[in-house]
């Protein structure tokens, strides 16, 4: 079923897992998740990022997530990712997402307060929420640029969450998208600070390469949406080729059963990771 992402994240809030939200680009990686998804009883978030709707088109993939959303039995939220422009924010929220995110994170302070605040009236006449980000986490979605890490400052949190009122807040602590070039360790002491001082629940972005113990402190300690992209391409990637290698695909439509086989053991590893097995019900 389609639901806000927000419930989740409040839910989740009350707990000590966190709900994993999984970068989607056709339909085989929505199908892998959302199998993993049904299966371990878990909520989930499908999402894509501005950057990716070069290959994927929102007008297309979007009603395909929001589509798959509603059918499932398990409490599914659509985000739009990485939200850069106020005109595909506005058609993501035309096409049924339930959540956008703003970024704002390379922008000076008040100039992301003040986009901010604009995304968040705009999606409140949708009823569907808010994820913006302050500080600025490294590289980029897509990996086309190198971005260094500016980790979150807490009383910049503190300001930016009561001036925007975002449903959910992104930081940076020593995260970044893509794959790490070394394993990177993540700044708790931020983190801690961060949610000593907000009552909004928190974000990871650059989920792929982090250890398991340092996504399970994550979660323990405020972190309640996790982002996980790379990871999942990477996984459809070496399935496809394995199944190759090992003769497995003899036509099409093995091809496509070994991407949904790849976005689905990636999901698998993550939802056990983040404890978010058989919180459907709570939804
Ligand atoms: P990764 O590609 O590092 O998993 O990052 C995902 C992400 O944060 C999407 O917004």
């Amino acid at each position: 079923m389609l639901v806000n992402m927000k419930t989740m994240l409040l839910e989740a809030q009350k707990g000590s897992w966190a709900v994993g939200s999984f970068s989607v680009s056709n339909m085989e990686m929505v199908l892998g998740v959302l199998k993993a998804a049904e299966e371990t009883n878990s909520p989930v978030i499908l999402q894509i990022a501005e950057v990716r709707l070069k290959q994927s088109p929102l007008e297309l993939i979007g009603p395909l997530m929001v589509a798959a959303a509603k059918n499932a039995k398990v409490p599914v939220a659509v985000h739009f990712d990485h939200g850069l422009t106020k005109e595909k924010i506005k058609l993501a929220l035309d096409l049924g997402f339930t959540s956008v995110m703003f970024d704002g994170s390379h922008l000076p302070l008040e100039e992301n307060i003040a986009k901010t605040k604009e995304t968040v009236a705009l999606a409140r006449k949708y009823g569907a929420c808010v994820e913006a980000e302050i500080g600025c986490v490294g590289g980029s979605e897509d990996g086309s640029e190198d971005i260094a890490i500016n980790c979150t400052s807490p009383a910049q949190a503190v300001k930016f969450a009561a001036e925007t009122q975002v449903d959910a807040l992104a930081i940076a602590i020593g995260n970044a998208h893509g794959n790490y070039k070394e394993t990177p360790h993540l700044r708790f002491d931020i983190l801690s600070e961060v949610k000593a001082s907000v009552s909004v629940p928190l974000v990871l972005h650059g989920g792929t390469g982090i250890l398991p113990e340092e996504f399970i402190k994550c979660r323990e300690n405020g972190i309640k949406k996790i982002n996980i992209a790379t990871a999942t391409f990477d996984s459809v990637e070496n399935t496809v080729r394995n199944a190759y290698r090992d003769n497995i695909i003899k036509g099409y439509y093995d091809l496509q059963a070994a991407e949904v086989e790849g976005a689905y053991k990636n999901a698998m590893k993550h939802i056990e990771i983040f404890d978010c097995s058989n919180k459907a019900e709570i939804i």
